[in-house]
C-alpha cells in the first residue's frame, strides 16, 4: 500500500462561518476528483456546519485543530475527542507549535491527548518541528526525536496507522521563510527512520509524513517531490482557495 498524498490546510482562527463555508466549498469542488486527500482543519464553529455541507468525502476530509485530553468533566470552555468523533469528525491535529507555545502543552500532556483522540476513534495529524536556536546548534534532529518519543511512539503498531506526521520548524511557520527541499527531505527521512527502528518497515513506509511551514502554490511542487515528503500542512495559503487549489494541484 502507497502512503497517502496528503494536503491538509490549517485555518488557524480565520474565517468566519460565512467566508468559511464558501473557502470549503471551493477547494472540496476542486478537490473532490484528485487522487490525494485534502484535509481542512477548520474552527470548532465551523466543522458541524462544513460537514452537512460539503459532504466530507474519502478525498476531502475535515479536521478539528485540538481536543482536551479528558473525555467529559468540568473544563469550561473545552471540546473532547469523544464530540468530535460523534460529529464523525475524522481528524484532530495535535501538537502544533502555536498549542505547544500559547498554550503550553508540553510532550507528556499531548501523549494524553493522543491516547484521548485514539481512544475516540479519531485520526491525529501529530506536528513536531524545532525552533530557530535549536536548528542553529544542529540539534534539529535530536529535538524532533524527542517529541516523538515522549508523545508517539507510546502508541501501538496498530495504533500508528491512524497517525499523520507533520514536521513544522517552527522559524519556518508564518514566516515566509520555507525551509529549502533538501532541509524538509533530511529531516522526513530521519522520522521516517525513527519509524522504522520503533514500528518496523511497514508501519514506517506506509506513514505519511507532511511538511508545514509557508507552504505556498509556488514551491509545493519541489517540496511534494523530495521521496519522504508525502504532502503540506499549510497555513496562511490555505485561506485562499485558488493559493491552496495550487498546491493540491503540486502533487
Ligand atoms: P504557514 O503555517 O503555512 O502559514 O507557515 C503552517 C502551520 O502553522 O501549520
Amino acid at each position: 500500500m502507497a502512503r497517502k498524498k496528503i494536503a491538509a490546510g490549517n485555518w488557524k482562527m480565520n474565517t468566519n462561518i460565512d467566508d468559511g463555508i464558501a473557502l470549503a466549498v471551493a477547494v472540496a469542488d476542486a478537490a473532490r476528483s484528485k487522487d490525494t486527500v485534502t484535509i481542512l482543519a477548520v474552527p470548532f464553529t465551523h466543522l458541524y456546519p462544513l460537514q452537512k455541507k460539503i459532504k466530507s468525502s474519502s478525498k476531502v476530509l475535515l479536521a478539528a485543530q485540538n481536543c482536551h485530553h479528558k473525555a467529559s468533566g468540568a473544563f469550561t470552555g473545552e471540546i473532547s475527542a469523544p464530540m468530535l468523533a460523534a460529529m464523525k469528525v475524522p481528524y484532530v491535529i495535535l501538537g502544533h507549535s502555536e498549542r505547544r507555545e500559547y498554550n503550553h502543552e508540553d510532550n507528556a500532556l499531548l501523549s494524553l491527548k493522543l491516547r484521548a483522540a485514539l481512544d475516540a476513534g479519531l485520526k491525529v495529524i501529530f506536528c513536531c518541528g524545532e525552533g530557530l536556536d535549536i536548528r542553529k546548534a544542529n540539534a534539529h534532529v535530536a529535538h524532533v526525536k524527542k517529541q516523538l518519543t515522549e508523545s508517539l511512539f507510546q502508541l501501538t503498531i496498530a495504533e500508528m496507522k491512524n497517525i499523520v506526521i507533520a514536521y513544522e520548524p517552527i522559524w519556518a511557520i508564518g514566516t515566509g521563510e520555507t525551509a529549502s527541499p533538501a532541509q524538509a527531505q533530511e529531516m522526513h527521512a530521519a522520522i521516517r527512520s525513527m519509524l522504522q527502528k520503533k514500528y518496523g518497515k511497514r508501519i514506517a513506509e506506509n506513514t505519511s509524513i507532511l511538511y508545514g511551514g509557508s507552504v505556498k502554490g509556488n514551491n509545493a511542487k519541489e517540496l511534494f517531490s523530495q521521496a519522504d515528503v508525502d504532502g503540506g500542512l499549510v497555513g496562511g495559503s490555505s485561506l485562499n482557495a485558488t493559493e491552496f487549489v495550487q498546491i493540491i494541484n503540486a502533487f
